[in-house]
């Protein structure tokens, strides 16, 4: 049999060989029983297409343009922590795929490389994900920094005032080999003191790490706060109700992630493709809509496009892929999935990205209407 990988998803299997179980453990588990985890991909195949036939396809467009900026596929990387502890070369190995591949990368606050490292690899589309912290001078700092170090957007994670209950991680008592460390936090928390404080204390080094440094009084006056210091676009990431995303629209942010953090905050929450098509219909095209969670596939891409996203992002395939192959993984990754998006746009008798339309699938809210 060849060894080719010829999906995404075969990456996992291939990751689980390659790295320590804690590790491994900390990037594929999701929260508690992991219900959400399992219908993060499960809704997506609950939905169907409704392909057009007969269309001249012999040219295909899968370009898109994503905050004014045009790219090579509507399709991202999601922020993910740690990843040198997937592959020795980190996020430097990422962000040059991710570059070559013209598409656009969110920063983890949690990377194991700096933005300054990030930005000094070249040009490139970034976005630098933020927490906010009890200290709000590290998060203007590193507000600033992502600024001078190019950044294009401020994406600011919502969900997690408190760490979901990882509990692989909780067993394994998770903790970051001690040759790395959350990078951008150097010079502005001396990170390993505090994380050998709490080893003595907490099962998962990371749940402590959230605990004692996460703004646990994060409200929407702070998403107004974070933009009165800075002027680049403000965007929040895990949406998941159509009241919030008007409370987001009244804030004033550039644009909504649906997402439920990969399955790993609060468990029960429905899978993003469920809840994406009531968001869009709040935003009514005010800002762009973006998608992640349980991404794999082209047809997965192509039905979050239907549904109203103007984009999607992928989180865990990238540090698989990563760590079987480091940034040819993460190239091969992104190339497998633009091509099966592209086929999926031709089966579909659709030849650019902005004719993909709500008539193109059927979900099951349709079936009983
Ligand atoms: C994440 N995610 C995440 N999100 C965030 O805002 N900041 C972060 O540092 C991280 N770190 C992180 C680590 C790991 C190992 C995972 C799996 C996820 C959530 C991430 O951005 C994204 O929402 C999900 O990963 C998308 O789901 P899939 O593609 O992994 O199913």
């Amino acid at each position: 049999m060849s060894t080719e990988i010829v999906n995404v998803d075969e990456y996992e299997a291939l990751a689980q060989r390659r790295m320590p179980k804690m590790a491994f453990d900390f990037f594929s588990s999701g929260s508690e029983d992991q219900v959400t985890l399992r219908e993060n991909r499960a809704a997506f195949t609950r939905i169907r297409l409704r392909p057009r036939i007969l269309v001249d396809v012999s040219n295909i467009d899968v370009t898109t343009s994503v905050l004014g900026f045009k790219i090579a596929m509507p399709i991202m990387v999601a922020p993910t922590a740690l990843h040198k502890m997937a592959h020795p070369d980190g996020e430097l190995a990422t962000v040059r795929a991710v570059s070559a591949a013209n598409t656009i990368m969110i920063l983890s606050a949690s990377a194991t490389c700096s933005m300054e490292e990030i930005a000094a690899t070249g040009p490139g589309l970034r976005l630098f994900q933020l927490y906010v912290y009890k200290d709000r001078n590290i998060t203007r700092t590193l507000v600033r920094r992502a600024e001078q170090a190019g950044f294009k957007a401020i994406v600011l994670t919502v969900d997690t005032p408190r760490l979901g209950r990882r509990e692989a991680d909780i067993k394994n008592r998770f903790k970051i080999p001690s040759h790395l460390s959350y990078k951008n936090m150097e010079g502005l928390m001396n990170v390993n003191k505090e994380i050998d404080k709490m080893n003595k204390t907490s099962g998962s080094e990371a749940a402590a790490w959230v605990d004692n440094h996460f703004d646990r009084s994060l409200n929407w006056k702070d998403v107004k706060w974070l933009q009165s210091i800075t002027k680049l676009p403000v965007l929040v990431k895990g949406i998941l109700t159509a009241e919030d995303a008007v409370l987001a629209l009244q804030a004033g942010v550039a644009g909504i992630m649906v997402s439920n953090h990969g399955a790993r905050q609060l468990d029960h929450v429905p899978a993003t493709i469920s809840v994406l098509e009531e968001i869009v219909k709040a935003v009514a095209g005010r800002v762009p809509v973006f998608l992640d969670g349980g991404v794999r596939r082209g047809t997965d891409v192509f039905k979050a496009l239907a549904l109203g996203a103007s984009g999607v992002f992928i989180g865990r395939p990238i540090p698989y892929a990563l760590s079987v192959d480091g940034e040819a993984g993460v190239t091969k990754v992104l190339q497998m999935l633009r091509d099966e998006f592209e086929l999926t746009m031709a089966l579909m008798g659709v030849c650019s990205v902005k004719e993909i339309r709500r008539q193109h699938v059927q979900t099951e809210q349709d079936s009983v209407k």
